[in-house]
């Protein structure tokens, strides 16, 4: 029988009141990497909206996992801060998830302690080309067991700031992506190879934060059912990484798909904004790469409702777990549907950046539906001056 939407579930030891859980986006909203009052606000938003959890996006968990500048990274000093955004959600009657990560050689922060960004092969990294990180080289042993420790420290800081939850990024070409996809991890030690070898790293990471947390507190990890390009991580990899997290004891999967610097919109679906891409840019360099090789090099995927649910599906028949389901969730239906195809919660991104209400809405008006449009402005615009719908912009697009 299809479970409940809008009544109260479990996760972990965790109860949520519903089993709508807003997915990670990245807010820009951490000046300095501080989380701000517009931090708190955003998620408090949220959570007055009606969700079950609320998910604050893509902390690094050290200041060399950071892909941007003005990322949060996990530290004592954030601790107060995030204290007053969780406080904040708990009052609206949500819980709190942090999504922690590393962005392995992705990045163009120009505050790496290490000269140049560290990944699990020597790699070319176009997206640090004008910060003067373009190669990247592979990690070392030391290198590895300090990120495993980075990421238990900062499960540790995330508990002790008062969320109820935290959600490893396994997936989008971040660091434990890059080590899963054959493409990108090309190790010839224990870390490399077969999948048991890719996913070495990203199961001892799993490992150090449940010895940290303890039993019972939940884990999500966000994964890749596919990255979506030739060479990358495919669906039968995807399984068999759902198979291992489940026997690791993590208590969800988020299941989503996309490389960052190789397929950004295969994670999205619907408009490239290119030319609101181009103009956020503010490396010269970056923005005439973009404007010569953009249109080449970022490809357009149309939107669907739903995504992600055939892959999803594979996974789903292969584990006992809990899953999210997550992709162009866009309606009441689209929920009612997940939970007829047997997945436990969804996780929506763009439809409650557009409505924050949406699950107040869904829970009294059965036709409630997003007004997003896929416009993707969102996406191009997220570090301007905080993650927003433009629809409401006068330059807003069809
Ligand atoms: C503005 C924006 C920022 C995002 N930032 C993150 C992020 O920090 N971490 C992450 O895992 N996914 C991020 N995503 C991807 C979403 O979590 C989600 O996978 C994607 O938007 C598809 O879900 P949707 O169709 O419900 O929007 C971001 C998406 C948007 C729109």
């Amino acid at each position: 029988m299809a479970a409940d939407a809008f009544a109260p579930a479990r996760l972990g030891s965790l109860l949520l009141r519903n089993r709508i859980i807003k997915t990670a986006t990245y807010e820009g909203m951490c000046p300095g990497g501080v989380p701000s009052d517009q931090l708190v606000e955003h998620h408090r938003a949220l959570a007055a909206g009606g969700v079950g959890m609320t998910t604050v996006a893509y902390c690094a968990v050290s200041a060399d996992g950071r892909t941007f500048a003005e990322q949060m990274f996990m530290r004592p000093e954030v601790v107060l801060p995030l204290r007053r955004l969780t406080d904040a959600v708990h009052r609206e009657g949500a819980a709190a998830s942090l999504q922690l990560g590393h962005c392995g050689w992705f990045t163009k922060n120009m505050a790496l302690s290490t000269r140049l960004p560290r990944g699990p092969s020597l790699a070319f990294n176009a997206y640090g080309l004008s910060a003067g990180k373009p190669v990247a080289l592979a990690m070392s042993g030391a290198e590895i067991a300090r990120v495993i420790s980075e990421f238990g420290l900062a499960a540790g800081l995330a508990r002790e700031s008062g969320f109820d939850a935290v959600e490893l990024h396994l997936g989008h070409g971040y660091l434990l992506s890059q080590f899963l996809c054959p493409a990108t991890n090309r190790r010839k030690d224990a870390y490399g190879g077969s999948l048991d070898g890719r996913a070495r790293l990203p199961l001892e990471v799993v490992r150090r934060v449940r010895e940290v947390v303890g039993a019972g507190f939940p884990i999500l990890c966000k994964t890749n059912l596919r990255d979506g390009f030739r060479g990358g991580l495919e669906l039968p990899d995807a399984v068999g990484i759902a198979q291992r997290l489940e026997r690791e004891g993590a208590d969800a999967l988020v299941l989503s798909g996309g490389f960052t610097s190789r397929t950004p919109f295969f994670l999205f679906r619907g408009r490239r904004p290119l030319a609101e891409m181009i103009e956020v840019e503010k490396s010269r360099l970056q923005k005439l790469a973009l404007a010569w090789f953009g249109r080449k090099v970022i490809r357009e995927y149309p939107f669907e409702e739903m995504f992600f649910l055939r892959e999803a599906r594979e996974v789903r028949s292969a584990v006992r777990m809990p899953l999210v389901l997550l992709g162009g969730i866009v309606s009441r239906d689209n929920v009612l549907r997940a939970m007829a195809e047997g997945f436990d919660f969804v996780a929506m991104g763009r439809a409650l950046i557009a409505n924050p209400d949406l699950v107040r809405r869904m829970q009294a008006d059965p036709s409630a539906r997003t007004r997003c449009n896929h416009c993707n402005v969102c996406v191009a615009e997220m570090d301007r001056s905080g993650v927003r719908c433009v629809l409401d912009d006068a330059r807003r697009p069809d």
